[in-house]
């Protein structure tokens, strides 16, 4: 059952996210689905939640500038640009700093995180309240429209999630402008609530990703380069091990494969979400120890290609690919 409470549960709802928990809030553009940015299950969760067939990046939503800002590198245009539309719907897209908290998998292994204060007075409450950087995509299911009431997020996610916080319609109901901050010149990733014209009273011009179409925007975030050049084990990838050599690093899933250098088990339950919450990380820590100890190449046992499972086969297949 998912819980419906009112802005007099807030204290409830934030508790919820502390603890791992998905809750859905309103914002002024769209009702987000949060979860501690943090925590990488709960991340994962997310991702579940919605059936989400790729990780697609996350926005992180902070209370003020400032609490975002000790996350991501903030240059001169994106303090002014804060200044003049935060809290608002606009999403900044800079670099991680190296102590950013927020999870990799809500960054889908990028260097940058999207990042961004909402205007919504009970959703800065509410992340005042829970104290921890959520990440919240819009609270629908993939493929179906973003939700700008309570009864949206319900009919989508209801039993899904732990609980929505009702507090009416959302004001704005088109998702954030996205603006990707970098490279030299800004550029439009996405167009959302507040309007380019504005950005470019204070900026100048920006670049326009979408022309394209928002397809291709979305084909190209999500090609290898973009996703993986960042995270994309240096060591290469051999999906489908059913048996492993003496000298080769080991990314495992159910019970490991015995005789592996070194190993990283993604879930040794077999369990999707948690596989999913620990890949990004496991390639990571693979190529590290796998480089140091000579290991040629990492050995990737077979994961189900159902539910999340889907998603980590096409990471990994991204890792595998020839570069
Ligand atoms: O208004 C909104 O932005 C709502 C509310 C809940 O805040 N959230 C929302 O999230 O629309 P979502 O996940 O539906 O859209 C996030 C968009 C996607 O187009 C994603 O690709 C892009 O932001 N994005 C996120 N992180 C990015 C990154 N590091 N680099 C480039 N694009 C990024
Ligand atoms: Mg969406």
């Amino acid at each position: 059952m998912t819980e419906r409470l009112t802005p007099a549960g807030l204290d409830r709802a934030a508790a919820l996210l502390r603890d791992g928990a998905l809750v859905a809030f309103p914002t002024e553009t769209v009702y987000g689905l949060g979860a501690d940015a943090r925590n990488a299950r709960a991340v994962a969760g997310i991702f579940g939640a919605k059936g989400r067939p790729h990780f697609n990046p996350l926005i992180c939503h902070y209370p003020e500038a400032e609490a975002a800002f000790a996350e991501v590198r903030a240059d001169d245009r994106a303090r002014r640009l804060a200044a003049w539309f935060w809290p608002g719907p606009l999403t900044l897209v800079l670099p991680r700093r190296p102590d950013c908290r927020v999870d990799l998998l809500a960054g889908a292994g990028l260097d940058t995180l999207a990042v961004r204060v909402p205007a919504h007075p009970t959703a800065l409450a509410l992340l005042r309240a829970a104290g921890v950087p959520v990440a919240a995509p819009s609270a629908n299911r993939s493929g179906q429209v973003s939700p700008t009431t309570a009864e949206h997020v319900l009919a989508g996610l209801g039993g899904r999630i732990a609980a929505v916080l009702d507090d009416g319609p959302c004001a704005v109901g088109v998702e954030s402008t996205v603006l990707d901050l970098t490279g030299a010149g800004p550029v439009l990733l996405r167009p959302g609530g507040v309007p380019v014209e504005a950005i470019e009273a204070e900026l100048g011009p920006v670049g326009r990703a979408l022309p394209l179409s928002a397809a291709a925007a979305t084909a190209s975030l999500r090609s290898p380069g973009m996703l993986l050049s960042h995270y994309a084990p240096g060591l290469p990838v051999r999906l489908g091990a059913t048996a492993v050599a003496p000298d080769e690093a080991l990314l495992a899933f159910g019970p490991a494969l015995p005789g592996a250098a070194v190993t990283w088990n993604l879930s040794e339950e077999g369990d999707l979400r948690e596989a999913a919450s620990r890949l990004f990380a496991g390639l990571r820590w693979l190529d590290e120890e796998g480089t140091a100890r000579g290991c040629p190449g990492i050995a990737a046992m077979p994961v189900p290609e159902t539910g999340l499972g889907a998603a980590i086969n096409d990471r990994l297949t991204r890792a595998a690919a020839p570069r």
